[in-house]
């Protein structure tokens, strides 16, 4: 089976662009980056495995993809656009590559539709959690529309919040947990496995290998 291409979208540190790539996955391979920065340390790994990178600030308001960026896409025409703590908002219309708007995906560090949105990235997502004084949170895969957090769920996987967890400390083991689902849900997409039907959530085991 020839590896599906697939184009990851980051604007910081990269820590997903990495086990994106690291996981050397038999089913997809990592075949560009869209950075929304030119200082993002996403970048460097782009540049450290030699792969296509493209810079937009991304500070349009638009829902069409720049020339340039449909450009740059044409030539390496992905199967699936993975965001990797990408910020800014991404187009989800790419003339001449239709197909491509039902494969943007995306991952975010809570059981959406809680604590998503505007504004919910980072450790501003995990303090929510803290203070709401939940004693599950876990981390979701999701289609990508023109709204924060908003597409179709697709997986799932939960973590425990622990009694003295502090953001910082929860974060840590949600993106653990993160790092188990992301490529095992491109995967299964590639596989054809997912979605599942009638818009049910794939729930991941957090305590098997996967
Ligand atoms: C991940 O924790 C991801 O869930 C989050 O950004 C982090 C990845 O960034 N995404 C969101 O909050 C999306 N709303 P990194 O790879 O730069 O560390």
């Amino acid at each position: 089976m020839t590896q599906a291409g697939i184009v990851v979208a980051a604007s910081g540190t990269g820590r997903s662009l990495s086990y994106l790539i690291e996981k050397k996955s038999l089913l997809y391979r990592v075949s560009g980056v869209i950075s929304s920065n030119k200082a993002a340390k996403a970048n460097q790994i782009a540049e450290k495995y030699n792969l296509p990178l493209f810079i937009d600030s991304f500070n349009s308001k638009s829902t069409t993809a720049s020339p340039n960026l449909l450009l740059w896409l044409k030539r390496l025409k992905p199967q699936w656009l993975v965001l990797a703590g990408f910020i800014k908002p991404m187009p989800t219309i790419f003339s001449g590559l239709e197909y491509l708007s039902s494969r943007i995906i995306n991952i975010h560090p809570s059981l959406l539709p809680k604590f998503g949105g505007k504004n919910m990235f980072g450790l501003n997502v995990h303090k929510s959690v803290i203070t709401a004084k939940d004693s599950v949170t876990g981390a979701s895969i999701h289609y990508v529309n023109e709204k924060y957090d908003d597409g179709r769920i697709i997986s799932q996987i939960t973590c425990p919040v622990k009694p003295d967890d502090c953001p910082e400390s929860l974060a840590k083991r949600v993106f653990q947990c993160e790092r188990k689902i992301y490529p095992r849900t491109i995967e299964d997409l590639i596989k054809g496995i997912l979605p599942l039907k009638d818009k049910q959530i794939y729930i991941y085991n957090e305590n098997k290998k996967l």
